[in-house]
């Protein structure tokens, strides 16, 4: 708990000291003064939450109710609040300590244009849609089912420009209110192509979206028959993103650029992969510099980080055009939590999407991919046993965890933990961590 400590002082002088100064260049993204310290607030208030909770869930700790006015555990408002506590308790004592998404593609470009909001929704659509069908990037590719980032940032209303720059909520609205402009890529790549142009040059969208929209690949996308069905949520607390992140993939979250970024992750940092790589870590003199979004794409409850997936290309790509840093070999970075405002309660959205119902994948809506190959084997107990049918015989298996079984089965923690039937059948001390 040491780092813990540590890290929640380093939280804290981050308020006092105000990462709130001074913002420049938006990546994409507002950066008014008052936002960003919220933002940090709301922020480091949920990574002492999530600490007290986790202290509770591993040591079985009193948490630190008493101190201050953050930690909720010892008064709780209400029930509903000691509920959540609850569940969130059960689900971090009942989950691995650390965790990587296994839907991760090839890092994303953004090049010089402020889409950073569009290219961490695709990603998260792509990864989502991956994690529902139970197969990985490379065959999602195979099967055409990629989502264009610029499809959706220049196509969607809003007439957007390569200088614009757009927020997390109105680029997710347009996943379930236009959702025809969730795209593969190549029909924006082939209609840039003939064209002869690249994004940044581009003046008229209208017309290069009607050109992307009459591409083989797109002409039977439509506002009624989308490729992809998707709904998204605002996620509000640290374990709740843990959960969206193990069962969709990633979430996608705002985080406050400080001007040490290129620092931390300086040019020697283009060839190592991010989990190689140091975390960003407190840096006291750092300022805010913009905002950016991106996906969350992994954790790590025992040294305190966020794996974060960028849209800045990777490193080792020839073209990169970030020679003073800032990037990794694979696009991913490590940031220590409660920093920068990563995974900010207001600001840290999951998505779920699957093929929509009519498209090739999904015919006829019944979801062919929830086939026996990915099912668990649950057998029905002897009728002696089982009043009412409901109960199942579940052999646990290597590499499961109370959390992933929760999520597979799609059951309410608070509920299979309590109940003195699963009490009987699980015992949960065979499973804290994998
Ligand atoms: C925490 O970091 C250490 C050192 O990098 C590593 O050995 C350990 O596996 C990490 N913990 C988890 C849960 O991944
Ligand atoms: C990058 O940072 C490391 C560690 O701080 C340092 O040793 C190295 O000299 C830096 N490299 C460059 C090119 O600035
Ligand atoms: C901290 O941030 C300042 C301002 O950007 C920078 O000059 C300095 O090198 C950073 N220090 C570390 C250790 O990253
Ligand atoms: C189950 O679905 C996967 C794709 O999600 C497919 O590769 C596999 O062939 C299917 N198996 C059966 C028995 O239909
Ligand atoms: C559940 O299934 C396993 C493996 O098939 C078996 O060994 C075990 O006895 C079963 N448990 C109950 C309660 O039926």
């Amino acid at each position: 708990m040491f780092a813990g400590a540590l890290l929640l002082l380093a939280a804290a002088v981050l308020l006092n000291t105000g990462l709130l100064l001074q913002p420049a260049s938006a990546q994409g993204l507002g950066v008014a003064p008052d936002l960003l310290g919220a933002g940090a607030q709301a922020t480091a208030t949920a990574f002492e939450e999530f600490q007290d909770v986790l202290n509770l869930a591993t040591v079985g700790g009193r948490g630190r109710g008493g101190r201050g006015t953050s930690g909720n555990l010892g008064g709780f408002s209400d029930a509903r609040d000691f509920e959540q506590t609850q569940a969130a308790m059960y689900y971090i004592a009942g989950s691995s300590q650390s965790y990587l998404s296994k839907v991760i593609g090839k890092p994303r470009n953004q090049r010089k244009c402020l889409t950073c909001v569009a290219h961490a929704a695709t990603e998260a659509v792509e990864m989502s849609v991956a994690s529902a069908m139970h197969i990985n990037r490379a065959l999602l590719e195979r099967k055409g089912l990629t989502a264009s980032p610029i499809s959706l940032y220049y196509c969607a209303p809003g007439g957007r420009s390569c200088n614009t720059g757009w927020d997390i909520p109105q680029a997710l609205r347009n996943l379930e209110d236009a959702p025809q402009w969730l795209q593969p890529n190549s029909c924006m790549d082939t209609a840039l192509a003939q064209e002869g142009l690249r994004e940044a040059a581009v003046l008229n969208w209208r017309d290069m979206c009607r050109k992307a929209a009459s591409q083989p690949a797109c002409t039977a996308i439509k506002r009624e028959q989308p490729l992809y069905t998707c709904s998204y949520k605002s996620l509000s607390s640290f374990y709740q993103i843990e959960q969206h992140i193990r069962r969709h993939g990633s979430v996608i979250t705002r985080i406050t650029m400080p001007n040490d970024w290129e620092v931390q992750f300086n040019s020697s940092m283009r060839t190592v992969k991010g989990l190689d790589a140091p975390p960003y870590r407190y840096n006291a003199t750092a300022k805010a510099a913009y905002g950016h979004a991106l996906t969350i794409v992994g954790f790590d409850n025992q040294n305190f980080t966020w794996t974060l997936l960028n849209s800045w290309g990777s490193g080792e790509a020839e073209d990169n055009l970030r020679v003073k840093g800032g990037v990794t070999a694979d696009g991913m970075v490590q940031v220590r939590m409660g920093l920068l405002g990563v995974a900010q309660p207001e600001e840290t959205y999951g998505v779920a999407c699957e093929p929509a119902t009519g498209t090739k994948e999904n015919l006829h809506g019944d979801r062919p991919w929830l086939n026996d190959s990915h099912r668990r084997l649950l057998t029905p107990l002897p009728p002696q046993d089982n009043q009412g049918g409901t109960c199942f015989n579940y052999t646990v298996g290597p590499g499961d965890a109370v959390a992933s079984i929760v999520d597979h089965f799609d059951m309410d923690i608070r509920a299979f933990v309590q109940h003195s039937t699963n009490r009987r059948l699980f015992r949960l001390e065979d499973f804290t961590y994998k």
